[in-house]
């Protein structure tokens, strides 16, 4: 690598900087220390993990979690105890949230966007070449977001604990200093994806 002289004097200045900050502050660690966790690193049979402790609250009873950022896949804030796995046949989170009976029983109804499919229609025409949602398009190309709608749940959507996960209840090992801005009023308790689908597409 070359550097004009400039920048090898900046470098080293750095270098010389982080190593005395070091040094001065004294926040060397160990090997053995370097990890998250408060017992040595190479201990694997000493150390156990905090226990997954998730919410035992009963769906009706539980209170919503605040998203985590604008569209966030809502956390479940109630147990899942006998709902668990979704098969094929048998979906027990649609039992209360589907749109048809959610507002009945005051759970969150599954939003417009779970209605539809975002899969481009994409064939190959007589040249060989790529047909996307009926136009022709380089592999790689970038087109507004294509929307299908269902009638019901997608069943690209069917399987709702691949994106909703209960949460549990530990410590977290390090703080979290993320702040969230939410665009709308109601951004914290709802989602809209579907009317910001194609922000930023050209
Ligand atoms: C017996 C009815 C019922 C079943 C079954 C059920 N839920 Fe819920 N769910 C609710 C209710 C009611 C709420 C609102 C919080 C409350 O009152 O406990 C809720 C809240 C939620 C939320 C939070 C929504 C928000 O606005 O933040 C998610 C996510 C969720 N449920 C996902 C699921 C998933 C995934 C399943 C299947 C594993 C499921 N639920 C099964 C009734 C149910
Ligand atoms: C591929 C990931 C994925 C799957 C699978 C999925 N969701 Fe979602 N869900 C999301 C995301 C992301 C959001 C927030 C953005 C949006 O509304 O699409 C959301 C939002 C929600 C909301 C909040 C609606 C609102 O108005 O705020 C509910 C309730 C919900 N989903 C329930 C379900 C249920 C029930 C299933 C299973 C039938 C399911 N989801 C499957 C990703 C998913």
């Amino acid at each position: 690598m070359m550097f004009d002289k400039k920048t090898l004097i900046t470098t080293v200045a750095i270098a010389a900087f982080i190593v005395t900050g070091c040094a001065v502050s004294g926040s060397t660690y160990s090997e053995e220390e370097i990890g998250l966790r408060k017992t040595n690193l190479y201990s694997e049979n000493t150390t156990n993990p905090d226990k997954t402790s998730y919410g035992k609250v009963a769906a009706g009873e539980s209170k919503v979690i605040a998203r985590a950022f604008e569209n966030a896949p809502p956390m479940i804030p109630h147990d899942v105890e006998g709902m668990l796995p979704i098969t094929r046949d048998n979906n027990s989170c649609l039992a209360c949230h589907d749109p048809m009976v959610a507002e009945a029983v005051k759970a969150t109804p599954t939003p417009k966007s779970h209605m539809a499919s975002f899969r481009p229609l994409t064939t190959l025409d007589a040249n060989g070449q790529i047909v996307k949602e009926g136009k022709v398009v380089d592999n790689t190309a970038d087109i507004k977001t294509a929307l299908h709608k269902r009638d019901g749940v997608s069943m690209e959507r069917f399987n709702c604990s691949a994106c909703h996960a209960p949460q549990s209840n530990n410590e977290p090992l390090v703080k979290n200093e993320f702040a969230p801005e939410f665009r709308s009023a109601n951004g914290k308790s709802q989602s809209n994806l579907l009317d910001t689908l194609n922000e930023g597409v050209q």
